[in-house]
């Protein structure tokens, strides 16, 4: 395995090998082990500064990465786009030049526009790491789900992964079925045919409209939200008819030959998407996902600094 990434910043895992995927678990590994010590800090990234800079709503994400960057002992700061100069007009490049030009070393960006961060990453002198980029992809995100995955069996490859729900808007979907496709898994895509984009099958996932078929396939189940913000128009007659199609519930969950994992990226609906004594059973590993990300984002971190230093 080679000892650094392939990429100088991380704007989706399209972009990365298979083998830096590996290298960031292995490091997210040593990463883990030292953030469930008493003593949960290291001084790698000291005198680094990161900007946290929200353009959209988040918990998980942006507390992640701050957690990680302490424990890393960066220097950081947030940024939130609802309280900023933004709202006075000025341009994203122009925020961003005026935040590094503060000495700060990396950018951890959301934004509500696909392709914010690739742009970003080509216009501005500084490493840019994609935190959810609208529609597009959401690369943390897949990472800590793969890892997540790999912790609870031991290996990625010859895994049966679906994912289920709202595909057509999910970052998280493009992010996952790049990730797990790169470690060997076979992924699969279920929900309403509105949400699903058409030419999906195109990226080589399997498409699956029936829900009970695709739990039956699955060995691990990865149920999305419903993304009302960025639903322009109905593309379901009712949020009740949803879930009486699609939604993960006790019943349809016990009534599997086997017992699948249950994930979710966050943030849940409780009783839409999956109603809470799914969510909260044995079978789910929601929350071991959350508690990766720390580690995953750490691992992220730690390698992009590496890089930029060579
Ligand atoms: N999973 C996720 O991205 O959650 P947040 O929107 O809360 O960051």
């Amino acid at each position: 395995m080679s000892e650094s990434l392939s990429v100088k910043h991380l704007i989706g895992i399209k972009d990365v090998t298979a083998n830096d995927i590996e290298l960031i678990f292995s490091t997210a590994d040593n990463f883990k082990q030292i953030i469930n010590r008493p003593i949960k800090k290291v001084p790698s990234l000291r005198d680094v500064t990161i900007a946290n800079v929200f353009f959209e709503n988040s918990t998980r994400t942006r507390i992640s990465f701050e957690l990680a960057e302490r424990r890393l002992s960066a220097d950081t700061l947030n940024f939130a786009a609802s309280s900023s100069s933004v709202k006075k007009g000025e341009t994203l490049i122009d925020t961003i030049n005026n935040i590094l030009a503060m000495k700060v070393d990396m950018i951890v960006m959301r934004h509500p526009s696909p392709g914010a961060c690739s742009f970003l990453s080509k216009h501005v002198d500084s490493v840019i790491i994609n935190a959810g980029d609208g529609t597009h992809e959401h690369p943390t995100q897949a990472l800590l789900d793969a890892f997540s995955i790999r912790e609870k069996y031991g290996e990625v490859r010859g895994k049966k992964v679906a994912i289920i729900g709202d595909i057509l808007h999910s970052r998280v979907a493009l992010s996952n079925i790049f990730c797990l496709q790169k470690l060997g898994a076979e992924v699969l895509v279920c929900g309403p045919p509105t949400l699903i984009p058409k030419h999906i099958g195109m990226l080589g996932v399997k498409v699956e409209y029936n829900l009970m078929k695709a739990l039956e396939w699955c060995d691990v189940a990865n149920m999305l939200r419903i993304q009302m913000e960025r639903q322009d128009i109905k593309y379901f007659p009712s949020l009740r008819e949803y879930t009486m199609q699609y939604g993960l519930n006790k019943e349809r969950l016990n009534s599997l030959k086997k017992q699948i994992t249950v994930m979710h990226p966050g943030p849940i609906n409780r009783g839409v998407e999956i109603t809470s004594d799914v969510a909260d059973s044995d079978q789910s590993i929601i929350l071991d996902q959350v508690e990766n990300g720390v580690a995953i984002r750490m691992a992220v971190l730690y390698l992009l600094a590496a890089k930029q230093e060579n």
